[in-house]
């Protein structure tokens, strides 16, 4: 038999399409399971239903995503692939991707004319406004019972990309719900038709607050973040204002959710891993690993995707060129063959690298800005509630395509 049809028997057998996507209850409430049962069986997995192989070996992911030849434009995929048929309706009203589904040499231009501002130098300037600002979020929590991710996790990445982007604070609940809506349809190729129209009104309406923004600031661009995306300049090089709108729309749909989701995911493995609570409140010194380990154990982005340019063979499965390859970054994140215990959660574990924020071209824009946010909201938690335990109202998770983390948290702070 050839290793193809070998790799379609064995493929037959195990889950496909939307059994591998947070929309399946399984799959929702513990998706370890799944990707480890794949990982030992059929690390490279076509899955038929969806068209696209699914890796979870550590180091095939890392391979694909480095790969400096690899497409991330759905429309160059094979007809009949995950990223030509379904991802491809994640892409703007005009069919326009954004900087995630560009490939070069789009994506250097955007990239380089947007990245200066969430260099690490540039995030830590921003520390001081993040932690005000999660502090005031902590202030407005009035009980003793409440939502982690709709009274905390949920409004921190609003309100700090708001004043990151200099929105004027009067419009910060009207912002909230504008980006809300935008990241419902953001990268979900499913959305429902109520939450397709919502969130079309809510990126029209976000457009017209942004160009109005631009427009206002004339000559004086300022020196936020939008400021900064205004005054960027490379060989005389800028981005028009249509350009600007975008990467704010995008900025918006990358970094809420998932930041959300990262500060929700890290809180819950701590409540859930007693001693390692205990650790870091004895020495919060270890916030930063805290977080890298969250980002490992349990990470907010499951999966990303790359089309390759050619015939490849990964793990002895053969790949024909312009099909998608998913890459299961949280298969990669628990593959014993890299970590030793994969599935406990040790916040002073030494190697801490992970793949949460992908790799190589497309390797996340806001990963420092994301760890920021999490330290410092972790820590701030922390410091307030000299007790913080599940509450029994349980936790929901949510089921947005390729993201991780609950829609709802309930914690108690008292014994
Ligand atoms: C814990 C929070 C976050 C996680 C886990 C995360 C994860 C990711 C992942 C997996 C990718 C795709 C990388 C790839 O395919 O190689 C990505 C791309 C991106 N992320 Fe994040 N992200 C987070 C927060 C943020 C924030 C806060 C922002 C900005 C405000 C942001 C902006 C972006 C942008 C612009 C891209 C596209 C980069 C490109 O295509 O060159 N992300 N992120």
């Amino acid at each position: 038999m050839s290793d193809a049809m070998d790799h379609e028997k064995k493929d037959d057998e195990l889950p496909q399409g939307l059994q591998l996507m947070p929309m399946d209850e399984q799959f929702r409430n513990d998706p370890y399971a799944i990707l480890k049962g794949l990982r030992e069986r059929a690390p490279v997995h076509h899955d038929q239903q969806l068209g696209r192989y699914v890796c979870t070996r550590h180091d095939d992911v890392r391979e694909v995503l480095r790969d400096k030849g690899f497409f991330t434009d759905p429309r160059k995929a094979n007809p009949g692939s995950f990223s030509r048929e379904v991802l491809i309706h994640t892409l703007g009203a005009d069919g326009e991707p954004s900087m995630l589904f560009m490939d070069e040499p789009e994506h250097r231009r955007i990239r380089g004319l947007v990245s200066a501002p969430f260099k690490r130098p540039a995030v830590e300037k921003w520390r001081p406004h993040i932690r005000g600002i999660v502090r005031r979020v902590l202030d407005a929590i009035e009980r003793p019972e409440f939502d982690l991710i709709g009274a905390f996790a949920g409004p921190v990445p609003t309100v700090v990309i708001a004043q990151m982007l200099g929105i004027d604070p009067d419009r910060h609940d009207q912002f909230k719900r504008w980006s809300d809506l935008v990241v419902q349809i953001g990268f979900n190729p499913f959305p429902s038709p109520a939450q397709k129209s919502a969130g079309d009104e809510a990126t029209e309406a976000l457009h017209g607050l942004f160009m109005a923004e631009i427009q206002a600031r004339g000559d004086q661009p300022g020196d936020d973040l939008l400021g900064a995306l205004i005054r960027s300049e490379a060989s005389g090089d800028k981005l028009s204002s249509q350009e600007i709108v975008l990467q704010c729309l995008l900025l918006l749909v990358a970094g809420n959710v998932t930041t959300t989701d990262l500060i929700g995911n890290a809180v819950k493995a701590l409540l859930d891993h007693p001693r390692e609570l205990a650790k870091l409140r004895d020495n919060p010194a270890l916030i930063e690993n805290t977080v890298e380990e969250a980002l490992r154990y349990d990470s907010p982005v499951i999966s990303s995707g790359r089309i390759p340019d050619r015939d490849i063979e990964l793990s002895g499965c053969p790949i024909p060129k312009r099909e998608s390859v998913n890459v299961s970054l949280a298969g990669a994140n628990r593959d014993p063959a890299v970590y030793p215990n994969p599935d406990s959660f040790d916040i002073s574990r030494e190697d801490t690298h992970h793949q949460a924020f992908g790799g190589g071209r497309h390797l996340c824009l806001g990963a420092h800005l994301a760890r920021v946010e999490a330290q410092e909201a972790i820590l701030a938690l922390l410091d307030r509630y000299p007790v913080l335990r599940h509450s029994a109202k349980g936790f929901v998770y949510h089921s947005i395509p390729s993201f991780r983390g609950m829609s709802e948290f309930w914690v108690a702070t008292t014994r």
